[in-house]
């Protein structure tokens, strides 16, 4: 059986039937902007968004998320609830306000220099501040103070997401014993001996473990999860069932891939406007047929291995200097949680390197790679997959990894190949890829000539596997698994 929006909806009817579904996470499905003195809505970049937002739209319940844009109070009602997508309505959103110093330490300081660096260990040093930890448990309490305020005397069901909320599932179960609920962490979790150094490591456990369920992309995850609580707690873990009782309460630990809207992309990609939108792109850089076109879409965070992959490019050039005006790197970047010294620092070291690696390569008219800054539609972002022969996803260390999985979609014409670090999610199903090692810098650069000479029939082969890995295994699938486990509880 395939799983299709149809499918889910059966699913849900049955599973959830008349409870309340919510969802809980730190980043809203859809931000809203002032934008030349008139609000406009656009959909924020982000792994668990991007996947959460076809899966709300079938389920009509309440998405609560921090209001964390400039215009986001402008269009709520009293109850601080938007109706989205605001285009075609479907669910509600719930917005949750935050104080600069709230914002400051529960997202910047505990969530994104403590967690973040500590789950990922990609050799960043977390940092745990008491402060910041203070304000993730103020947050974490908000939240549940909103969502018991949306149930009120309902039957619900709460599916937490990601490691902002880590605390979410304790503070509700404690307050209201009828929910279910649920959490998913959209990062890696991290073997015992890193997570160890975490002073506030026994509060957090004792947070996911009052949940029902609890999920990771990959089965490694919920090992070392498991690894973790045996070296950690006093809490039978039962490694048969892939359960752990702690406090007489018993939390599944299961795996759930998450993935695309295969269906959406790949029609959007065989979309009329597709055409305009090519040739636009195209000019925009540059391409001409004879070019080979590479690119990657990152948010600009150490953990996605972008100054690896342009160094990478850098010695394939080095290397092979006859692919020089024969071959292009498009790099879009979006800027992100650039309040934290590591990653403004990154944002600079990465101008200064694409400036170097220009200026080292360039011809009269050609340069390798081109650096996006500016804003690109969801459209403009499926024809530039569209376009690009290569796509490079290099992160060094990802939880799952959702670009690949949309340029699978996006490649109708069973074009196209998908270079992808073996330390993704992703990887574990995407094997039909050419792997890399980001920190292997003359592999990559050996994984890139790889990828450019493979002849045209291999590619169709290995794409149109790819495909089927992921029309398979869809959004849909991960949430109607996701929701079919809750059978057990
Ligand atoms: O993909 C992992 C993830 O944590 C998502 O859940 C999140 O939306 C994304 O990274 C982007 O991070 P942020 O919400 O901080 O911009």
């Amino acid at each position: 059986m395939r799983w299709s929006t149809e499918q889910l909806k059966k699913t849900i009817e049955k599973i959830i039937g008349d409870r309340l579904l919510i969802i809980a996470s730190n980043r809203e499905p859809y931000i809203h902007v002032y934008k030349e003195g008139k609000i406009e809505y656009i959909r924020p970049i982000g792994g668990a968004v991007t996947a959460l937002d076809p899966v709300m739209k079938v389920c009509k319940g309440t998405w609560v998320a921090h209001g964390s844009s400039s215009a986001d109070r402008e269009v709520v009602d009293k109850k601080n609830e938007i109706k989205v997508p605001p285009e075609n309505p479907k669910y509600t959103l719930r917005r949750i306000w935050l104080t600069k110093d709230e914002e400051n330490g529960y997202y910047y300081g505990y969530s994104n220099k403590a967690l973040w660096p500590l789950c990922h260990m990609a050799y960043t040093r977390p940092s745990f501040d008491d402060i910041d930890w203070a304000y993730y448990k103020i947050v974490n309490k908000k939240f549940a103070d909103t969502i018991l305020d949306v149930v009120k005397d309902k039957k619900a069901f709460v599916w937490i997401q990601d490691y902002h909320l880590m605390l979410l599932g304790k503070l509700l179960k404690a307050r209201n014993k009828n929910l279910i609920t649920a959490h998913f962490l959209h990062i890696p979790w991290p073997n015992p001996e890193a997570f160890r150094i975490c002073p506030q490591k026994i509060d957090l456990l004792k947070g996911l473990l009052a949940n029902d369920l609890l999920g990771f992309h990959i089965r490694y995850h919920c090992g070392n999860f498991m690894e973790t609580v045996k070296s950690e707690m006093e809490a039978r873990v039962d490694a048969e069932k892939t359960s752990i009782t702690y406090g007489g309460h018993e939390t599944l630990i299961r795996a759930f891939p998450i993935s695309v809207d295969f269906k959406e992309i790949s029609e959007s990609a065989n979309s009329k406007e597709m055409k305009g939108l090519i040739k636009k792109i195209k000019e925009e850089f540059s391409i001409n047929d004879d070019v080979f076109t590479m690119i990657g879409l990152d948010r600009i965070d150490y953990t996605k291995g972008i100054i690896e992959k342009i160094q990478a490019v850098d010695r394939f050039f080095e290397k092979f200097p006859e692919y020089k005006r024969k071959v292009v790197f498009i790099q879009k970047g979006g800027l992100s949680r650039i309040h934290i010294s590591k990653y403004k620092e990154l944002n600079d070291t990465l101008n200064n390197l694409v400036e170097e690696v220009n200026w080292k390569h360039s011809t009269e008219k050609w340069y390798p790679v081109h650096l996006v800054r500016r804003h690109m539609s969801r459209k403009e972002i499926i024809a530039l997959y569209k376009i690009a022969d290569a796509c490079v996803v290099s992160p060094l260390h990802d939880g799952m990894n959702l670009v690949c999985k949309e340029y699978v979609a996006a490649k109708n014409d069973l074009s196209g190949v998908l270079i992808l670090s073996q330390f993704t999610g992703a990887s574990r199903e995407l094997e039909d890829a050419i792997f890399v090692n980001p920190y292997d810098k003359e592999g990559f650069a050996l994984a890139i000539k790889k990828a450019i000479e493979l002849p045209d029939e291999k590619k169709s082969k290995r794409m149109k596997r790819l495909r089927s890995v992921v029309r398979e295994n869809n959004i849909y699938k991960w949430a109607g698994k996701f929701l079919e486990e809750l059978k057990k509880i």
